[in-house]
C-alpha cells in the first residue's frame, strides 16, 4: 500500500457490486476502503472499482449518478485511457437498468461490413456466408446499456442506421421482415472532437444531437493529480491479489515520480506501469526506478548515489542532457517509431535522426527503430 499520505486521506473506492452505500455518501465510501482491502477488487478491472480522490472526479462522479437515473443518451468524451468504459459501466450499475446487460463494441476496432451485423444482427441467408441467424448487439443489450466505442469511427451509412434506431425505438436485423421493439440506453465515447468531425462532415450532425444529450468529460489523469496515488494504490492492490504476492509499497521517490510524470496513456499508463514494476521487481518497496516511467536515463542517479532514490525533475540540470532524456524518453513511449517521435517533439525526422546518431557515436544506448525489431 501507499503510505505516504495519511489514513484520513485514504482513497476513495466505489466498489461496483455494493449498491447499497446511500448517493453521494462519499465518506461512507471512503470509510469502506478497509473493507474492500479485505476483499480484493474483481479480477478484469471490467466488473471492478472506479477509483477516484481528486475533487475533479468527485464532480465527473456525481454527474454520472444523476445521469444514471435518467435514460438519456450520453456522450463520454476524454484521451485514450481516461477510464470512459469504467464510467460507462458506473452508469450502467447505478441506473434502473443494472439487472439488464451491459454490452461494449467497438465501432474502431470492427471492420464496416461487420460492424453492420455485430451492431443489428442478420437473419438466416440475408447475405452469402450468413449461415445461420445472429443476435446483433442492440439487441442483445435489450433492457440494458450498449456502450459504443469510438463513435466516430463508424462510417456514415451506419451512422444512419442507427440513428433510425435512436428515433424509433427499434431495431431491423439484415434481412429481417419486421422490426423488433428495443429498449436500450445509448453510451457512445470518443477521444475526437466530435464536432470537428460534423463540420467535415464525416458524422452526421443529427446523430451527434440525438446522442450528446447529456455530455460527460473524463479529464486526463495529468489534470486530477490526487488521483494518481489513489489509482497507484489500487493497481498496486488488484495485482498483489491477482499474483498472490505479499504486500507492496511505493517508496515516498516512487511516489514523487508518479506524481511528476505526464501520463500521456492517463491510467492505462498507471496501471500497465505498476503491473510492470511489480513483475519485474520482488523488493516489498518499489523505488522510482522500478517504475520506469519517463525516459529511463533520467531516473539514473547521479553517481556517487547510487543507494539514493533519485527523483526526477529537470531543473538546474544540463539543457543538452535533459533535450537526450526527453528525446530517448519520447522515442521508449512510441516503441521505437521515429515519425512519431519526430511529431510529438516538434523535430524533422532528419533532425531527430542526427542526435540519434550522435547519441550512439557517444556509446548511449538508443531503442532500436519499430522497422528494424519488425523485420
Ligand atoms: N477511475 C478508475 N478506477 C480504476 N480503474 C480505472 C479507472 N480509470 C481507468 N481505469 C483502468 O484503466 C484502464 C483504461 O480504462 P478505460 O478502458 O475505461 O479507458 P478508456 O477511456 O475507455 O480508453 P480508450 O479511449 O483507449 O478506450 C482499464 O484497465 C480500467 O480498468
Ligand atoms: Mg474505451
Amino acid at each position: 500500500m501507499v503510505t505516504a499520505y495519511s489514513a484520513s486521506e485514504s482513497l476513495a473506492h466505489v466498489d461496483l457490486e455494493s449498491t447499497l452505500l446511500p448517493e453521494r455518501d462519499y465518506a461512507s465510501r471512503i470509510t469502506a476502503f478497509p473493507t474492500v482491502v479485505q476483499r480484493p477488487p474483481l479480477r478484469d478491472g471490467k466488473l471492478g472499482g472506479l477509483v477516484y480522490r481528486d475533487p475533479i472526479m468527485f464532480a465527473v462522479v456525481q454527474r454520472a449518478e444523476r445521469i444514471a437515473r435518467s435514460d438519456a443518451s450520453v456522450l463520454l468524451r476524454g484521451e485514450s485511457g481516461t477510464g470512459k468504459e469504467v464510467v460507462a459501466r458506473y452508469i450502467h450499475r447505478n441506473s434502473p437498468r443494472a439487472g439488464g446487460p451491459f454490452v461494449a463494441v467497438n465501432c474502431a476496432a470492427i471492420p464496416e461490413q461487420l460492424l453492420e451485423s455485430e451492431l443489428f444482427g442478420h437473419e438466416r441467408g440475408a447475405f452469402s456466408g450468413a449461415f445461420s441467424q445472429r443476435i446483433g448487439k442492440l439487441e442483445a443489450a435489450q433492457n440494458g446499456t450498449i456502450l459504443l466505442d469510438e463513435i466516430s469511427e463508424m462510417d456514415r451509412r451506419l451512422q444512419a442506421k442507427l440513428l433510425r434506431v435512436l428515433q424509433e425505438r427499434e431495431v431491423d436485423r439484415i434481412g429481417g421482415r419486421s422490426p423488433i421493439r428495443l429498449n436500450v440506453r445509448i453510451i457512445a465515447t470518443t477521444n475526437k472532437d466530435l464536432e470537428l468531425e460534423v463540420t467535415r462532415q464525416t458524422f452526421r450532425e443529427d446523430l451527434y444531437f440525438r446522442l450528446n444529450v447529456v455530455a460527460v468529460h473524463v479529464p486526463r489523469l495529468r489534470d486530477r493529480p490526487k488521483d494518481i496515488p489513489a489509482l497507484a494504490e489500487y493497481f498496486l492492490e488488484k495485482y498483489q491479489w491477482e499474483n498472490g504476492q505479499a504486500s507492496r509499497q511505493l517508496s515516498p521517490a516512487a511516489l514523487s515520480a508518479l506524481m511528476v510524470h505526464d501520463w500521456p496513456g492517463n491510467v492505462r499508463e498507471l496501471e500497465n506501469t505498476i503491473h510492470r514494476a511489480m513483475v519485474l521487481t520482488t523488493d516489498s518497496i518499489i523505488g522510482a526506478k522500478a517504475l520506469e516511467v519517463g525516459p529511463l536515463p533520467a531516473r539514473l542517479p547521479p553517481s556517487g548515489h547510487a543507494s539514493i532514490d533519485y527523483v526526477p525533475g529537470f531543473l538546474g540540470r544540463k539543457l543538452d542532457q535533459v533535450e537526450r532524456e526527453v528525446i530517448i524518453g519520447t522515442l521508449q513511449l512510441t516503441g521505437g517509431n521515429r515519425t512519431r517521435t519526430a511529431n510529438m517533439l516538434g523535430l524533422s525526422i532528419r533532425a531527430l535522426r542526427n542526435k540519434l546518431n550522435l547519441y550512439s557515436t557517444q556509446g548511449i544506448e538508443v531503442p532500436p527503430s519499430t522497422a528494424a525489431r519488425t523485420s
